[in-house]
């Protein structure tokens, strides 16, 4: 099967991480970790403080971004009398779930739709949450599936501009695809005691299998960072291949410049067609709006040949497909089939 629906990895992972994975030791699984005696979280809290320039104190890891994400939602929103949570009105549907599994109240900011992306509004966040006054905000930097992004200058300003109680989470799971530069996160971390970036090695470093999210947060969060720590230690086998990962940026960089050719694909050969918008797209997928009257036979003729894309179903955006850029056959395959099924209409 061709998994094109969920943003994965449809390459080769790198050396560093085959040889990591080949070389383990098992009898180190016999063992706790030690680096707790030394105060630290894991090995790998220890080298992304050191890669990110953020106190290893100020590092989360997790069970995938997925689980630095429930962990803060539910510990802000379940402490105090203040459970509301500013979410983009288009966004991934799991901040929604976890929001509401502790109760959460959300309120839905817009997005908008200008040229072929989708953007915040920045002033119109911040004038939001000083309107409502939520415990937290969330941003996600690429937004998943409209693809925009914000700056470090917006992510700044909406920081310094927001209450100073309302705890600000920025989902970068798809960040260093549009960048190499993580320079500006220890800044923005050390001024901010409220802010709190996600990032995961699940979609630029290609592991989602490997469970392995990380974040940072400002100072002064130590309750929240006993509640998240794990006090026996994490995967030794899944810090061993993380640390092989965050080693292998040239060969990760390399796969997502890549991507530039399927995104100039699905540009070239869709995005004349009637009824077909192909958004700018900055991550591991874009997001084609097509004619909803081929759903079913697309869905049908893609399946026949084991592709599977996802077909957007969120209010707003039934008309889109969400394509993961995979490697060139793949993405060659879906925007033949696309276009075959879209021209006999
Ligand atoms: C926007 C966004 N954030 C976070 C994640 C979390 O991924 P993981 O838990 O594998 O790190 C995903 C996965 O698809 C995502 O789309």
């Amino acid at each position: 099967m061709n998994f094109l629906d969920r943003n994965e990895f449809n390459f080769k992972p790198s050396q560093k991480v085959i040889d990591a994975i080949k070389s383990f030791d098992p009898e180190t699984l016999c063992f706790y970790t030690r680096i707790y005696d030394e105060g630290k979280k894991s090995v790998v809290s220890v080298r992304l403080s050191e890669i990110y320039g953020v106190p290893e104190e100020q590092v989360l890891l997790g069970y995938g971004g997925e689980d630095i994400l429930k962990n803060t939602v539910h510990y802000y929103l379940s402490k105090g009398d203040n459970n509301t949570i500013m979410i983009p009105q288009f966004s991934w549907w799991y901040y929604n779930r976890i929001a509401g599994e502790c109760g959460g109240t959300f309120e839905m900011y817009p997005l908008y739709e200008t040229g072929d992306t989708f953007a915040y509004d920045v002033d119109e966040v911040i004038a939001y949450a000083n309107r409502i006054h939520p415990r937290m905000v969330l941003l996600a930097s690429p937004n998943n599936p409209t693809g925009n992004s914000l700056t470090s200058e917006e992510i700044g300003r909406i920081a310094d501009n927001v209450p100073s109680d309302t705890m600000i989470l920025v989902d970068e799971a798809y960040a260093s695809f549009i960048t190499s530069d993580v320079d500006y996160i220890a800044p923005l971390v050390n001024k901010h005691h409220n802010l709190i970036i996600s990032r995961t090695l699940s979609k630029f470093y290609g592991l989602p299998g490997l469970r392995m999210g990380f974040g940072f947060i400002g100072k002064g969060n130590e309750d929240f960072l006993n509640y998240a720590n794990k006090y026996l230690g994490y995967n030794r086998f899944s810090e061993a291949v993380a640390l092989a990962a965050l080693e292998s940026d040239e060969h990760y960089r390399n796969v997502a410049n890549d991507m530039e050719w399927d995104r100039q694909l699905f540009k070239s050969e869709l995005g004349n067609l009637p009824g077909f918008k192909v958004y700018k797209s900055v991550a591991n997928f874009i997001l084609v709006k097509y004619p909803v009257a081929i759903k079913e036979k697309l869905q049908e003729e893609l399946k026949a040949q084991n592709y599977k894309i996802k077909f957007m179903t969120d209010k707003g955006l039934e008309d889109c497909l969400r394509i993961t850029l995979g490697r060139r056959e793949q993405i060659q395959v879906v925007v033949d089939t696309i276009k075959r099924i879209a021209t006999a209409l």
